[in-house]
């Protein structure tokens, strides 16, 4: 079987904040993806994939809400742009938890397909982070860190 080249996710100087926080969380994100993106291709695909769901929802839960205090707090102009994209991270997240557990009773009823039928879900979810890391963390994100530390060096 041939494994695919994966991408990891990296956490470069430029991406990092003057909220010790927000690296924390980045950290954190980076982390459980380049976890999740190691083991898809593995037998352990499936389980990694729960794990991962569930550290998203996590740093969802934690990230946003802290990222979004400190935009109310600074009067950050880009916040409402940027909370509508942490609310599609958040559908996205809650679809694929529902292809997960639509798959789960599927294949309780028939075992036929199984793997191949994972094997999109994990696609879609590779596809997913990487998404989230170029077009939110790269861009939207590092916008809010440039604003944060700029505001910074006024004090
Ligand atoms: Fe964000």
């Amino acid at each position: 079987m041939i494994t695919p080249n994966r991408t990891y996710l990296e956490i470069t100087e430029d991406l990092l904040s003057v909220e010790e926080t927000l690296n924390e969380h980045l950290a954190n994100f980076i982390t459980a993806a380049n976890m999740f993106i190691k083991e898809m291709d593995t037998p352990a695909g499936y389980q990694s994939l729960v794990k991962l769901l569930s550290s998203l929802n996590d740093y969802s839960r934690s990230h946003f809400i802290y990222q979004e205090s400190i935009m109310e707090l600074k009067y950050y102009p880009g916040e409402s742009e940027h909370k509508i994209e942490h609310l599609e991270f958040i559908t996205g997240v809650a679809k694929l938890f529902k292809e997960l557990l639509l798959r789960k009773k599927k294949h309780y009823l028939s075992e036929s397909s199984k793997l191949d039928d994972h094997k999109l879900l994990l696609e879609d979810t590779y596809s997913f982070i990487l998404n989230w890391y170029n077009e939110h963390i790269l861009l939207t994100d590092k916008h809010f860190n440039d604003f944060l530390k700029f505001e910074w060096s006024k004090k």
